[in-house]
Parts: C-alpha cells; structure tokens; sequence
C-alpha cells in the first residue's frame, strides 16, 4: 500500500529476506532439507489447525508482498501465541515458528548469542516506517518516544530511565564516560566480560588511574557473590558483571550483585547483551543502577538497536557524555550555555533511525505475544538437550552450569582433544553443514558455544550431536 504515490516498489529478495530455497549440499544435507521441508510443509498446514490463525496469514501474505517489493502486514496484527507453545516439549507447535523468520534451509541457526537474525515483524515494522517517515517528510521523533515507551514498558523501567542506542557496547560507553570516576577508584568485573561490556572500564581506568579488579564467577549465585565481596573495599566505586555471560551462558545473581553494591555504597552496572528476549526481564526488580543491551541478539529485532537503562535515583549522578540537538534541558549559543536533560534519552543525540527502534518494539511485542515463561522454557529444555547428549561425549567437557537457575539458553563446551583446534571444527561446520555457532577466545577458554534459536528444532540439535561425536573422538 505505501507503493502508490511513487513510492518506490522493488526491493530485492535478499534485502528482506525472503527464505532462500536450500543452495545444494552434500548427500546429508540433501536429505536434512528434504526432511525440514517436509516439516515445514506439515507445519504450515498444522498451524493452521493449531490456531496460528491471523498470525501465520500475516506472515504468510507478508511473504507474497515481499516477492513484490513490499512488505505490509504490521505486528500489531499478531495474535497472541502463548497457548500454541505452552509445552516447552511441543516440536511441533515451536518449529513452526521457524515461518516468523526469513531463514535458509541450509543453516542451522546456533549462535543467538551473537546475531539472531530479524523477525518477520520486525523487518515488516522498520521497513513501514521508513516508508511512512520518508512520505511524511520528517523524521518524527514522536514515533521514537512511542517506541522508547513501548520498550519502558517491555523491561518494566520509566520511559525517562530508557535511551536507544546502537547495541550493548555503545550502551556500556555511554555509562561509563557518563560518570565521573578519580584516581584511585576501583572497579569491580569478572574474568568473563565480553570486550563490548569491559573494554571501555578499563580504557577509563588507564586514562584516570583507577584500579581495575577481577573475580572468577562461581557455579552458583553464592559462591560469586562471596567472590565480589571478597574484593569489595572503600575505593570501590562500581561493580560492572553480565547478566548471562557471552562464554560459558551462566547467569549471574544480579539482585543479590544489586543489593550488595548498595548495601556497600557503590554502584552497580550490568551487561545484559543476552537476558531480553531470552527471559523476562524487569529492570526495576533486579536493582541495578545502570543496564546496557542489544535488541539484534535474543529479541531477534533489526540490527544496530540496544538499550541503556539508568536508575532514577540515578539521572543526578550520571550524566549524557554527548551533545547535540535533544541532550539539552537548556542551551545557549550567545551564552555559552549548555545544561544536559536530566533524563538517559539525552544520548539520543541528532537526527535518529527511528524505524530502527520501531521495529524493535515489534521485536519486545513478538517476545511478548510467545509468552517470554514459555521462552525461556524452551530454551532451558533445549540446553537441558544439549547438556545430557554433550555429556555422553568423552572428548568434550561442558562448561555451562547443569543447574538450570544459574544458567539459559546457552550451551557451551571445550574439546579435550589438543589436536583439534576449534576454530577449525568450526569452519568445517559452518561450510560443510550450514551450522553456526560461536568461538569463546574469551579469558582463554577456546571453546565453542551453543545458542540456539526457540524455533530450533531437537532433531537438528541431534544432528549436531551426531556431528560432534564423529569428529571429535
Ligand atoms: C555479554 C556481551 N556483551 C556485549 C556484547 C556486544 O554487543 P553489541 O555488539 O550488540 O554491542 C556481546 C555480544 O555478543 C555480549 O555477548
């Protein structure tokens, strides 16, 4: 419909992602895809009969009209799903949401943790409003505080706490360079941080003269919060951890980080790259000062979409380390003056892709309308999967905690073999098998990480398995 008005009507297949038939593969995966289509023929059906209803003709027509150049259906049609997927066990219902994702029948999609590819909503909502923003002419900031409420709302903080940012790592800049630290301070990580989350502490730390401390996470919430204690003292200025590691998927105690730190008088940030969409997320209930996270990740929204989180109490301490056009309560060019809003969207410096964050609520909405209990279910069931087959292999030893409270989705292991680099295993299986997954150099483990998507079926998990087992003996 936005065709008219000359608007423009192509846009190429790739662009937006339409499922790519299987390209031709090796015997085995000849025979992977002919059962997967199999599948989804079934599964396209079964929704029906499942009662998708709306949503799966959404999703479908949206297919139709991309083969056209547009695509149409907005995500506030979806009708409520959390009945269908109730059953964390259901293959079935759960691979049958495979059709809310442009994905290609030659891959197996391993590596949420890092890039989960863009729902159908999403790229229906952004390309909507890039059309809607274009014809009107303007860049419509309105449409971004809807958005900004939207996700306040999605991960229960005030509008005011919340600011759009490009991803977990520019999010982790803006609350660092934000404080004002001194010499001497110390802060607080652990030995598992991502660089996105760590890097820009200790660039702060070298430029000011901070100290920077680290601690080895435990395998339960006690025995890491005895390991940040252990390091707490009165130069402690922040404790900055991840809410779910980037190596091992452990997920760290971050109510009780939250309260320690404000107990002791300093701070308390927190990388949560993974937690949204993955499992529900209520920032206000977890207490920390400041949280940072990536919408292109477990929400599967557009990418180069995050979030910053700033603690009310906060807005007085902490302060937006960029300016331009909307950071400013007050400004003056004759006067020389510049008072920064006291609210975390003064990061939100010029002229902004709203469409971007448009379709990322579309992302919190999807989460949302699967139930993100039912979500985290079904990731913890798949892990669980994981785990009891990766056990059974002796040249393997799993990192990721078996209790499934300390840890997620995510499903990490080394291999025992020193002749195997796995690197290269993983190139193999990216190449030969269409799997991809993710290398872990982080603080030297060389493993290999497993984070699948809800849609991801057990018997392609098997197949993995199988794989694993033949090539590492
Ligand atoms: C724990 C953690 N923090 C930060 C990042 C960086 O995220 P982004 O690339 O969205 O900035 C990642 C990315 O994988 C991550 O796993």
């Amino acid at each position: 419909m936005y065709a008219e008005g000359g608007m423009p009507r192509k846009f190429s297949g790739t662009q937006f992602g339409r499922a790519r038939s299987g390209a031709p593969g090796r015997d085995t995966m000849g025979s992977r895809q002919e059962e997967r289509r199999a599948f989804l023929r079934m599964g396209g059906a079964a929704t029906v009969a499942l009662g998708l209803g709306s949503f799966t003709g959404a999703l479908q027509g949206a297919a139709q009209q991309s083969a056209d150049g547009i695509l149409t259906e907005p995500a506030a049609d979806v009708e409520p799903l959390t009945e269908l997927v109730s059953d964390a066990a259901d293959e079935r219902a759960w691979t049958s949401l495979r059709s809310l994702f442009p994905l290609r029948d030659d891959r197996i999609y391993l590596n949420s943790g890092g890039f989960g590819p863009a729902s159908w909503p999403a790229l229906q909502t952004r390309q909507r409003a890039e059309l809607e923003i274009a014809e009107a002419g303007e860049e419509q900031r309105k449409r971004m505080k809807t958005a900004r409420g939207r996700m306040a709302t999605f991960l229960g903080c005030d509008d005011d706490e919340l600011a759009f940012t490009a991803g977990t790592t520019s999010a982790m800049n803006l609350i660092a360079n934000g404080l004002a630290l001194k010499a001497d301070d110390e802060i607080i990580m652990s030995t598992h941080e991502h660089p996105g989350g760590a890097m820009i502490w200790i660039k702060r730390a070298q430029d000011i003269g901070c100290r920077i401390r680290l601690f080895e996470p435990g395998d339960t919430a006690e025995a890491t919060l005895n390991a940040v204690q252990a390091l707490l003292t009165p130069q402690t200025r922040l404790v900055m951890v991840s809410h779910v590691t980037c190596t091992t998927g452990y997920r760290m105690p971050i109510k009780a980080i939250s309260a320690l730190c404000r107990t002791h008088g300093c701070l308390s940030v927190v990388d949560g790259a993974h937690p949204p969409g993955m499992f529900y997320v209520n920032l206000r209930e977890l207490g920390c000062d400041f949280y940072a996270s990536s919408g292109h990740k477990w929400l599967y929204g557009p990418t180069g979409t995050g979030i910053l989180y700033v603690r009310r109490e906060l807005l007085d301490v902490w302060s937006t380390p960029l300016a331009g056009a909307y950071a400013d309560a007050s400004y003056s060019l004759e006067e020389a003056d510049f008072t920064p809003l006291n609210k975390a969207r003064a990061v939100e410096v010029g002229t902004y892709n709203c469409a971007a964050f448009e379709a990322l609520a579309a992302a919190a909405d999807l989460a949302e309308s699967i139930g993100l209990e039912n979500i985290a279910r079904r990731g913890a069931f798949l892990a669980e999967f994981l785990k009891q087959n990766l056990l059974q292999i002796t040249g393997l030893k799993l990192l990721t905690p078996l209790t499934e409270a300390d840890s997620a989705s995510i499903v990490t292991f080394q291999i025992l073999n020193d002749a195997i680099d796995p690197r290269d295993l993983l190139r193999v299986l990216s190449e030969r098998d269409g799997i991809r997954l993710r290398f872990v150099g982080e603080h030297g483990l060389n493993a290999i990480r497993i984070a699948p998507m809800y849609c991801t079926s057990t018997a392609d998990l098997q197949l993995l398995v199988d794989v694993l087992r033949r090539e590492i003996r």
